[in-house]
């Protein structure tokens, strides 16, 4: 099976999840990417379910008003109950690399408001241990070089993504080659580097529920603690 037909998989059982899962009226956190593009396509015969939708960038919210969804600030709203997102890489503790389409900080900060985090994917995307895929880093740019050297000195092979610039104004700097060993330790790490708004490592706060288009269908995957209604 393609992997963009996997990932048209994963995006309907996503959206079969919203429908069994979400109550009526309540907001649904969306993200960035080509998957979470293909589940907001599959979003309209839930239209009048929602009470409307929380963007993580403004592909995402300009998608969903031109589907009619009504956007609303997060300000706004105490909790998300689902948040719907792909990812670049996730392994089998559920921790993440996100940001290959630069929208890492406000995915992060959507994730951190919402009781279960729903991850969408084609099968690639499954990975014993995270790293192969460049990590993102948003920088303040001013910092960006500042930050590389310390990024440098942790091991990675920092390259700032060319014409780039995220939705909050900021640079992005693409990290090879970094040693994740422990996850949740990196993420801390870079965090503290002066000059970082936000890494790409999703491991503090992973996802809940894996939806992993595949060869034979959609696998699914419960984190420990997660519960899924059919
Ligand atoms: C966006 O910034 C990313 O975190 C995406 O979630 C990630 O890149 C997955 O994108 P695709 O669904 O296009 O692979």
């Amino acid at each position: 099976m393609s992997k963009d037909r996997q990932k048209q998989q994963a995006a309907k059982a996503a959206a079969d999840y919203v429908a069994a899962n979400l109550e009526a009226g309540a907001i649904l956190g969306v993200g960035t990417g080509s998957t979470v593009n293909l589940f907001i396509d599959t979003l309209m015969p839930l239209k009048e379910k929602l009470g409307g939708a929380v963007a993580s960038s403004e592909a995402t919210r300009q998608r969903l008003v031109n589907h009619g969804i009504p956007i609303l600030d997060l300000n706004d709203i105490d909790r998300l109950a689902i948040y719907v997102d792909g990812a670049d890489e996730i392994d089998h503790d559920f921790a993440m690399i996100k940001g290959g389409g630069g929208a890492l900080t406000r995915e992060k900060i959507i994730a951190c408001a919402s009781d279960t985090f729903v991850c969408i994917a084609d099968a690639g995307k499954r990975v014993k241990r995270l790293g192969r895929f460049p990590l993102p880093v948003e920088v303040i740019p001013m910092a960006s070089r500042l930050v590389a050297g310390q990024l440098a000195a942790m091991g990675g092979k920092p390259v700032l993504r060319e014409g780039f610039v995220t939705d909050n104004g900021n640079f992005i700097l693409d990290v090879a080659d970094l040693a994740i060993h422990d996850s949740q330790a990196l993420e801390a790490d870079i965090n503290q580097i002066t000059g970082v708004v936000c890494n790409g490592l999703f491991a503090k706060r992973g996802a809940d529920i894996l939806l992993l288009g595949a060869e034979n269908g959609v696998m699914t995957y419960l984190s420990s603690g997660a519960t899924l209604r059919r």
